[in-house]
């Protein structure tokens, strides 16, 4: 096969097949494909798209690029979930103990953040003590025993992947449905999940900036999905404001054991009990998914999803003490109020100039290298529809010191308030199954 004939195929719309995505993906990954064939290819696909045959054949060929997790060892129905990148988006941290506070294995696989979203991982490293390093054997046993375990992505998944999105980000071919939605799902599938709970993201802090993109994400990640035998659901939810109120590592543990005690943020809880109660279903764990709804939000009011956050915390060396007394967890020196310019109504909350806040305040990395400052962040004292008066506060930023003025601008360009009055935003479109 010759790289230039799959080209010139993409460019001429007609359809690749399954041998030939099979081999540009393998010899890509071996690096007998130069960098400059592969972006014409993929600017063919930006501009000419795929089939759903060979979506689904891309998606595969990049999980055999590298390892597949086995976690066959763990017993039941293992569920993931991953969501396409939120700001204030804490979710995992509540949605592990909480799923498998009914007894359905979770065995996690996350990321650090990168750029104005937070990540799993370092959220998890603001408790003391915490290791998100456990092998195999550990992590499985682990699940096996608490039903939960959280570690960073091991050994070598979707290595093509990899390669591609690194190229993708450098030739401007990020933005295309059927790349995007083939390499989520190649690192989901290759994680080893039997089942996949998608939270697809849309508005001014996501990737998809509206309804209908992100709407045709979903639809070729669920039927990617169900090709490849993972039963998928996926969620379409709004963005056009942060999840809860904290952004930042060590505030949004705060927030999320705030919503295991049962009084955390409404939208955020909202959230996690659908969420959930997907995963429940597709774990065989309740027949429905209002039962499942009904079942978890007891698990979420009377303390028995915090237990298991605690069991899991101290499973991975973390200091309980922390859990049991968030004060403990690492604190900013100042916290310093945003204040309202004019009254009004707030209509929007761009959670894009939210994230950039509290990365510039030091709770975000702008390159892979950089360091992470826990204790900082940005507390929203407004969310969307509610009244505000000239003087009130918006926003805290919980701040060490550093860009304070840059942050604070940030924040206040973020808050549109419209003189008429709002509706209560919608937090969940859709659900695709
Ligand atoms: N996230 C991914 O993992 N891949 C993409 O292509 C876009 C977002």
């Amino acid at each position: 096969m010759r790289m230039v004939d799959l080209i010139a195929k993409k460019r001429d719309h007609v359809e690749l097949t399954n041998e030939e995505i099979e081999w540009m993906i393998q010899s890509y990954t071996n690096k007998t494909i130069p960098d400059y064939q592969m972006s014409a290819f993929l600017m063919a696909v930006v501009f000419n798209g795929m089939t759903p045959t060979e979506r689904l054949a891309l998606t595969q060929a990049m999980v055999r690029s590298g390892e597949v997790v086995d976690l066959s060892a763990i017993e039941g129905i293992k569920v993931d979930k991953h969501s396409t990148g939120g700001v204030g988006d804490k979710t995992s941290l509540i949605l592990g103990p909480l799923v498998a506070s009914m007894g359905v294995p979770v065995a996690k696989m996350s990321g650090r953040g990168l750029g104005h979203t937070g990540g799993t991982l370092d959220k998890l490293e603001s408790i003391s003590g915490m290791t998100i390093e456990l092998d195999m054997e550990r992590f499985m046993t682990q699940v096996n025993d608490i039903k939960l375990a959280i570690i960073g992505q091991t050994g070598n998944l979707a290595p093509a992947d990899k390669y591609l999105y690194a190229l993708r980000d450098v030739t401007a071919t990020v933005e295309s449905i059927p790349l995007i939605a083939s390499s989520i799902m190649s690192k989901k599938i290759a994680a080893g999940a039997d089942a996949i709970v998608l939270d697809v993201k849309f508005g001014a802090g996501a990737f998809m900036k509206t309804l209908e993109d992100a709407k045709q994400l979903a639809q070729a990640m669920v039927e990617i999905g169900r090709d490849a035998g993972r039963e998928t659901v996926a969620f379409l939810t709004d963005m056009n404001q942060p999840l809860g109120f904290a952004i930042g590592n060590a505030l949004e543990v705060k927030e999320a054991i705030e919503t295991l005690q049962g009084h955390g943020p409404k939208d955020l809880e909202e959230l996690v009990l659908q969420l959930a109660s997907q995963m429940v279903v597709l774990a065989k764990k309740a027949p429905s998914v209002e039962l499942a709804y009904t079942q978890l939000k007891e698990k979420l009011h009377n303390g028995e999803a915090l237990n298991k956050f605690k069991e899991f915390v101290r499973a991975q060396g973390g200091d309980v003490a922390q859990i049991e007394n968030p004060d403990q967890l690492p604190k900013a020196k100042s916290i310093i109020p945003v204040i309202a310019k004019k009254s009004g109504y707030v209509e929007r909350i761009d959670a894009l100039a939210i994230g950039l806040a509290a990365m510039k305040l030091g709770a975000g990395r702008a390159t892979k290298e950089d360091t992470i400052d826990m204790g900082v962040g940005v507390v929203l004292n407004k969310k969307v529809s509610e009244s505000v008066c000239e003087g009130d506060v918006l926003a805290y930023i919980h701040t060490n010191g550093s860009d304070n003025e840059e942050a604070m601008m940030y924040i206040q360009q973020a808050y549109d308030i419209s003189k008429d009055s709002v509706c209560p935003p919608t937090l969940i479109y859709e659900v695709i199954a």
